[in-house]
């Protein structure tokens, strides 16, 4: 009698710690083994070149490697080069398709930009030319100018703020541009003009193509570290609510449709060795960064400046790959009952 009413007491207590204590998605101490390995493995590794259409890029030291990693209960692990700054570059077409999604709804996004991979160059004037500039991806050029142009706003300053708003809501964190890579990539950023005016002859953008395409330029010169990009990355794993900030940035029924390009057209044309080797919706930047989604897990990110013959960095690959095997982040890997 005794024993049984012990063991239902024992029980209680069990089930109680269970409901009580927070799932924990990883533990800190396997979330820091595991950059600390991927780190260690990879720094050496000395593939790619540094993006050098852009000249500000061409000069970041090479060697920076940074990887963070937050999971969606806010715990945050950091090695390398975390601190240091670079350019977000095309990550942030992840987070001003959120804006417009937020704004203006998914629809807009599907039907206004569209969400199929082109199988060209980021930078496709060719992709554009095939369907008139329909059948695009908002992570593509053509599409995130586009996309851009679909955020309200009066005037410039008004889109901008929004525009910065929400990385930085993401971010946890107010951002800033990083002037010379501003300057830098407006002085030289020919082809995105035409690519903007191409996409206003088709009347994919609608009004001031100038405008979109200086406001994209602006966006890709955020600055940020690796430790931002992983809490915006966790932000879209922990279902668009900041997990340290605790602010629903990205409504949540929008996060899977935001994954689901991600996964598609994040890392270019090599999108589908990416997905077959991670299954990972994630997002690259020729300024060598790279977010990745473990959605109900952790957010990560990586940063080192070589480029591989894609466009995405060499070593934020390799390790962003290694740390998510070992913490089992995979999102298509089912284990069996
Ligand atoms: O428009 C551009 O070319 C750059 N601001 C961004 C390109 C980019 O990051 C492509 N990434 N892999």
């Amino acid at each position: 009698m005794l024993k049984n009413s012990m063991l239902r007491m024992g029980l209680l207590a069990a089930l109680m710690a269970a409901l009580i204590s927070p799932v924990q998605a990883v533990s800190k101490a396997d979330a820091d083994k595991a950059l600390k390995a991927a780190h260690d493995t990879y720094k050496g590794l000395k593939e790619g070149k540094n993006a050098d259409y852009i000249p500000a890029l061409a000069k970041v030291n090479s060697n920076f490697f940074g990887i963070g990693l937050v999971t969606v209960d806010g715990q945050v692990s950091t090695v390398g080069d975390v601190d240091q700054l670079f350019s977000i570059q095309s990550i942030s077409k992840v987070f001003t398709m959120a804006q417009v999604m937020q704004e203006s709804g998914v629809d807009v996004v599907l039907n206004g930009v569209g969400v199929d991979a082109t199988g060209q160059v980021f930078n496709s004037i060719v992709a554009v030319e095939q369907f008139r500039g329909k059948e695009m991806n908002a992570l593509v050029n053509p599409g995130a100018i586009a996309t851009t142009s679909l955020v309200k706003g009066k005037t410039a300053d008004e889109v901008w703020a929004k525009i910065l708003g929400m990385h930085s809501d993401c971010a946890g964190r107010p951002l800033e541009v990083n002037a010379e890579v501003y300057k830098s990539e407006s002085d030289t950023n020919q082809r995105n003009q035409a690519i903007g005016m191409l996409m206003y002859a088709y009347g994919l953008i609608k009004d001031n193509p100038a405008q979109a395409t200086d406001l994209y330029t602006r966006q890709c010169s955020i600055n940020v570290n690796a430790k931002d990009l992983a809490m915006m990355a966790a932000t879209l794993a922990n279902g668009g609510k900041n997990p340290v900030t605790k602010k629903q940035v990205i409504d949540q029924k929008h996060v899977a449709k935001i994954l689901a390009v991600m996964a598609t057209a994040g890392l270019y044309d090599d999108s589908g060795k990416w997905l077959f080797l991670t299954g990972l919706p994630a997002k690259s930047g020729v300024g060598g960064g790279i977010i990745a989604v473990s959605p109900g897990k952790f957010g990560i990110a990586a940063f080192s400046p070589p480029l591989d013959a894609a466009g995405n960095s060499v070593r934020a690959q390799k390790a962003i790959t290694m740390i998510s095997e070992k913490l089992d982040g995979n999102p298509l890997n089912p284990k069996a009952k």
